[in-house]
């Protein structure tokens, strides 16, 4: 045949394929997730999540050792608190769960970057992220306690926060009650481009988070729409975040695309809960490759555009690249 093009050149050895890599990745772009609770000497593993687990402060520093060893850069901290209320006032307390484990963490592994979620759900009785009124969460003073939640984070050595409670106007009040409280050095990673999903059931029996009554729909986003996120994208950057993130990640791989080609800030992809579950699911059961499938998410959503990408195998990741497998 005549063909000048012949695109089986290039993957003709695995030095040549190495070279030509579109997608190049380390792992001081993985943020792994965990979850923190009230007790001692405490690590619970998670049902619908084999291999995650619920840690109490005192135990907290062996997988953050773990994490740094295999190169990850950050955390992102979910706390899981012993008391609830209406208004989720331990997300806020000074001496709550996150900023108890914040303190601790910081002293025992200080080389690692802390992230916190900043969120209500776990905190109200009702499971609901925000305050309240009728059947429906009350926009405008959920934002107010939200941004004392960040503050309280943050006096407490959070290295930057994450809002993931989709209210109104979130960005913009938390940047400025940290601007008010001298810390505007202190980024917001927010969780923009968040969409109503099933994929965080097995988070919810994790943080013992799930709304008690009705959905999330009245704030998360409807996955049927893009253009709208694009919309909530742009009007966080303009609030001030200093990265975007989209959620879930693997199902909404168009979205990390499409907010990279609009932003002009970072972008941040979070492979969920039910994402990990369905990977080991079929895993156990000898069904698929475990390695092989989360090097593809991984290096997918690199591909796709994020800088950052959140996920339970974060260490696993890290490891693949160090042997490169992928990367
Ligand atoms: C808090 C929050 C959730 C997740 C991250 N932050 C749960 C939710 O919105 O219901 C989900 C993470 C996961 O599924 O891994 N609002």
């Amino acid at each position: 045949m005549d063909l000048l093009y012949r695109p089986r050149r290039l993957r003709g050895s695995a030095v040549l394929r190495k070279m030509v890599r579109e997608t190049r990745m380390d792992p001081s772009s993985l943020m792994y997730p965990m979850f923190v609770m009230e007790g001692e000497n405490k690590k619970e593993e998670i049902p619908s999540m084999p291999g995650q687990y619920r840690y109490s402060i005192d135990r907290m520093p062996e997988i953050l050792n773990e994490l740094a060893d295999a190169g990850v850069s950050s955390v992102m901290l979910f706390g899981i608190p012993d008391k609830k209320d209406e208004k989720g006032s331990e997300a806020y307390n000074p001496d709550g769960i996150v900023q108890r484990a914040l303190r601790a963490a910081k002293k025992e592994v200080p080389d690692l970057f802390y992230v916190t979620d900043v969120c209500m759900c776990e905190y109200t009785s009702h499971g609901h992220c925000g305050l309240l009124k009728g059947k429906d969460v009350d926009n405008d003073p959920t934002v107010e306690l939200l941004a004392q939640t960040a503050l309280s984070h943050v006096q407490a050595g959070a290295d930057m926060v994450a809002p993931s409670d989709m209210m109104d106007g979130r960005v913009l009040g938390i940047r400025t009650k940290l601007d008010e409280n001298g810390f505007s050095e202190i980024p917001v990673m927010s969780y923009a481009v968040k969409y109503a999903s099933a994929f965080y059931g097995p988070f919810r029996e994790a943080a013992d988070s799930a709304p008690s009554f009705g959905d999330r729909k009245t704030y998360q986003m409807d996955f049927h729409n893009s253009r709208e996120g694009i919309k909530e994208a742009l009007a966080d950057v303009e609030e001030g975040a200093d990265i975007i993130m989209v959620k879930p990640a693997m199902s909404f791989l168009d979205m990390v695309t499409k907010v990279h080609d609009v932003v002009d800030v970072p972008v941040a992809a979070y492979s969920v809960s039910g994402e990990y579950a369905m990977v080991k699911a079929a895993a156990s059961k000898g069904w698929i490759d475990e390695d092989r499938i989360v090097g593809e998410m991984a290096t997918s959503t690199f591909r796709a555009g994020a800088q950052i990408y959140i996920t339970y195998y974060a260490e696993r990741i890290a490891r693949l690249m160090r042997d490169g497998v992928i990367g």
